[in-house]
């Protein structure tokens, strides 16, 4: 049975919700994480509602049997597509990306012009256009899936002319809707902060949903008074679905370090 001091779980595709991992880190020392990454079945981005739900729910049970407190779907597409039928199957809490992001662009905007960028999976869902839209209708959200981001971080391609050129295909329509806000809508585009401002300028305010998402972790786990009380550190484990190596070595982009002792799991037994 979880309790304060279980660990909270965290999963994404990959490495991407490394991000949302170091947000928790930074703004929940205490806390013990567990962090399950899928790279043996990395992207989701591209992939169906079927296979993105399966996936997702494989990950949330290898969690559960680590006797997590709560879990944290800090992948974008499984947030925007694989949540809410998740959230119904379990009883422990699951907190997406979603929800949060959108929380903080309505309260961004000034004249509430809103683009949202993310996988092709995030954007079709249109989920993030449907939460602004609940929180305040009169937001007008444009949206485009930038395919090619997620393969370019992952090649390290973080400064690199061709990001900058693709950034720029991808994004310039946004100079021309008014967009005051632009939310990342997805895990890795937080590393490409630089580029994207490079081609919008800085006028433009980018909502990291990895940040406005511990907030929300934190908010929660005070509300069930469910934080961990102990004084100390919390620990950091990892685990993934394939080969440890590549996984420790890429981490370094998201963590500014390499991860020791990552372990692979075979996630088909969930
Ligand atoms: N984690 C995914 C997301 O935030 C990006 C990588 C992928 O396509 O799996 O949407």
């Amino acid at each position: 049975m979880p309790s304060p001091d279980s660990p909270i779980g965290v999963f994404d595709s990959g490495l991407g919700g490394l991000t949302v991992a170091t947000e928790l880190f930074n703004l929940l020392p205490a806390e013990d994480v567990i962090y399950f990454g899928d790279v043996g079945r990395y992207p989701y981005g591209p992939r169906s509602k079927e296979i993105v739900t399966r996936f997702s729910r494989q990950d949330i049970n290898f969690l559960i049997e680590q006797d997590v407190k709560m879990i944290v779907a800090a992948c974008n597409t499984a947030s925007a597509i694989a949540l809410d039928r998740l959230q119904e199957e379990y009883d422990l809490p699951i907190l997406g990306v979603i929800e949060p992001g959108a929380k903080s662009a309505v309260a961004t905007t000034r004249n509430g012009i809103v683009g949202v960028i993310g996988t092709t999976g995030t954007i079709n869902s249109n989920s993030y256009a449907k939460a602004i839209e609940c929180l305040d209708p009169k937001v007008r959200v444009f949206s485009m899936a930038c395919p090619l981001f997620v393969p370019l971080i992952e090649e390290g391609y973080l400064d690199r002319q061709a990001s900058y050129l693709i950034a720029e295909d991808y994004l310039s329509p946004f100079r021309s809707n008014g967009i005051d806000t632009l939310v990342l809508g997805c895990t890795h585009y937080p590393l490409l902060k630089g580029i994207i401002r490079q081609v919008l300028g800085e006028d433009i305010t980018l909502i990291d949903s990895a940040i406005e998402t511990a907030r929300e972790v934190k908010n929660h786990l005070t509300a069930a008074k469910q934080l961990n009380p102990a004084k100390k550190s919390g620990s950091h484990r990892f685990y993934v679905s394939d080969i440890p190596d590549q996984f420790a070595h890429t981490a370094r982009h998201f963590l500014g370090e390499e991860i020791k002792n990552v372990m692979r799991i075979d996630i088909d037994k969930y």
